[in-house]
């Protein structure tokens, strides 16, 4: 079986010039090979806060590698070097709210300050693209609220289609899917 590029897009000044180490890139990839029992691979790329090279590295992910899943980290916030939100809905074609209404819920019942993330999330070709916050436990917590709906999603807009390890989390496809 041939093995699934999903873009992990990492976006923080700090981590890209190795300020510190990046944390959320690694809990995105850890999440992901905990749950997916599909064969996949990670497309990683640590980027500073900068919308045209947030917007660039997005198409290489869709258009040029072809990953069904690209999931960004950082930039959600209300900070004026924060435009992860801005690039996403500049490269996405269909915008699905839910995913960022969902998230900010769950969230919310860990820290207040989680009203404070813009992430969304929307499709580009065959491409689903999820914003998660910078904190690498805000990944886990959104991952686990969002991700059931994930692979049914990438099934309806023509994308690879991703099993799960259901003691992880249960994919949900309608019956007959
Ligand atoms: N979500 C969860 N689950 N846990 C968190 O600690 N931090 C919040 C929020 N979402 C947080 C969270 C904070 S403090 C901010 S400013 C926003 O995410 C945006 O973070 P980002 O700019 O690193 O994406």
């Amino acid at each position: 079986m041939t093995s699934i590029p999903i873009g992990v897009l990492v976006i923080s000044d700090r981590a890209s010039q190795g300020v510190y180490e990046d944390r959320g890139g690694p809990a995105i990839e850890a999440w992901l090979g905990r749950a997916l029992t599909t064969p996949w691979h990670s497309e990683k790329r640590i980027i500073a806060d900068e919308r045209p090279l947030i917007e660039a590295s997005l198409i290489e992910m869709a258009d040029r590698l072809r990953c069904p899943l690209i999931l960004t980290t950082g930039g959600t916030g209300p900070a004026l070097r924060d435009v992860t939100p801005e690039a996403t809905r500049a490269v996405i074609e269909r915008e699905l709210d839910g995913f960022g209404e969902e998230m900010r819920r769950a969230s919310l019942k860990d820290v207040p300050t989680a009203i404070l993330s813009r992430q969304i999330a929307g499709t580009r070709g065959a491409s689903l693209i999820i914003n998660m916050p910078g904190k690498p436990a805000a990944i886990d917590t959104c991952l686990d609220a969002v991700f059931a709906a994930v692979p049914y999603c990438i099934d309806l807009i023509g994308g690879t289609r991703l099993e799960t390890d259901e003691a992880v989390i249960k994919a949900f496809r309608p019956k007959g899917a």
